[in-house]
């Protein structure tokens, strides 16, 4: 399985507080990596680090396991392939959920520098075929304002996937969602698996994590505690005791 990002003994600091110290991190094409680990651990730093939110003081971040993004700004690494949906929604409310996806594709086309104008015509498939994706072809017309939390976190996942994202980042896509809804993102990310794509999913609901990753990373303090299946973290002790014990 070849490597879609990879960080090399990255540290990332906030003045004289160190957020993550000397961590190894990578991610492979075609799987879903789990990122585990107590409040404060540095998951979403590592996340802000991946799309160049936050610069580490020391180390590298490599997509395709090569290309040092170091050089890359968040709109250049957007456009590179990283993809991230963040925790809180930002749909518009207001505008119904075809034309949310619809904005988010011409946004994405604007800063590819083409089909600026396109014909509806050329937007309608790529638009009806991600509504078919994230489960809401029903609600196309709705206002996204009357969604429920997870059909807004759904749409906000649409709306990353206009990218195209060969790297897609989610921090804690399940958070404050039904069991049901959980389900659905489940079968969600199933279907978001592909060859030429890496899934990285922050989560604290360790049974979403156990249906939908392939490995586990389990970071504490800023490092690398565990890395393996998420069954086999269940029953490590350190992991126990810093997270699962809690
Ligand atoms: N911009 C910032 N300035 C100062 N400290 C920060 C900043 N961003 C994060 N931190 C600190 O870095 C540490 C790691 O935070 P981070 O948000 O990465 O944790 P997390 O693992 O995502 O936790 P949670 O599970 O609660 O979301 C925390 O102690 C946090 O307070
Ligand atoms: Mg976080």
């Amino acid at each position: 399985m070849s490597t879609a990002i990879a960080v090399e003994a990255l540290t990332v600091g906030f003045g004289d507080f160190i957020a993550i110290r000397d961590l190894s991190f990578h991610a492979d094409y075609g799987t879903v990596r789990g990122v585990i680990g107590p409040n404060g651990a540095g998951k979403t730093t590592l996340l802000d680090v991946l799309t160049g939110k936050s610069r580490p003081r020391r180390g590298r971040v490599l997509l395709d396991g090569t290309i040092d993004l170091a050089p890359l700004d968040e709109v250049a690494r957007a456009l590179a392939g990283i993809g991230r949906k963040f925790q809180k929604p930002s749909v518009f409310e207001a505008l119904s959920v075809w034309d949310n996806l619809d904005l988010a594709l011409r946004l994405h086309r604007r800063s590819l520098l083409r089909e600026v104008f396109a014909p509806a015509a050329a937007k309608a498939a790529p638009i009806a075929a991600l509504l078919e994706t994230i489960g809401l072809t029903a609600l196309r017309d709705q206002a996204a304002g009357t969604l429920s939390h997870g059909q807004k976190q759904w749409l906000e996942i649409g709306m990353v996937l206009v990218q195209e994202p060969k790297l897609l980042l989610l921090d804690e896509p399940v958070a404050g969602m039904s069991e049901e809804e959980t389900a659905h993102t489940a079968a969600l990310l199933h279907r978001l698996r592909a060859p030429g794509r890496s899934i990285v999913v922050v989560e604290h609901d360790m049974d979403f994590v156990e249906q939908v990753a392939d490995a586990v990373s389990v970071l504490h303090e800023g490092r690398t505690l565990f890395e393996g299946s998420m069954a086999e973290a269940r029953g490590n002790a350190q992991v126990i005791e810093v997270y699962i014990g809690r």
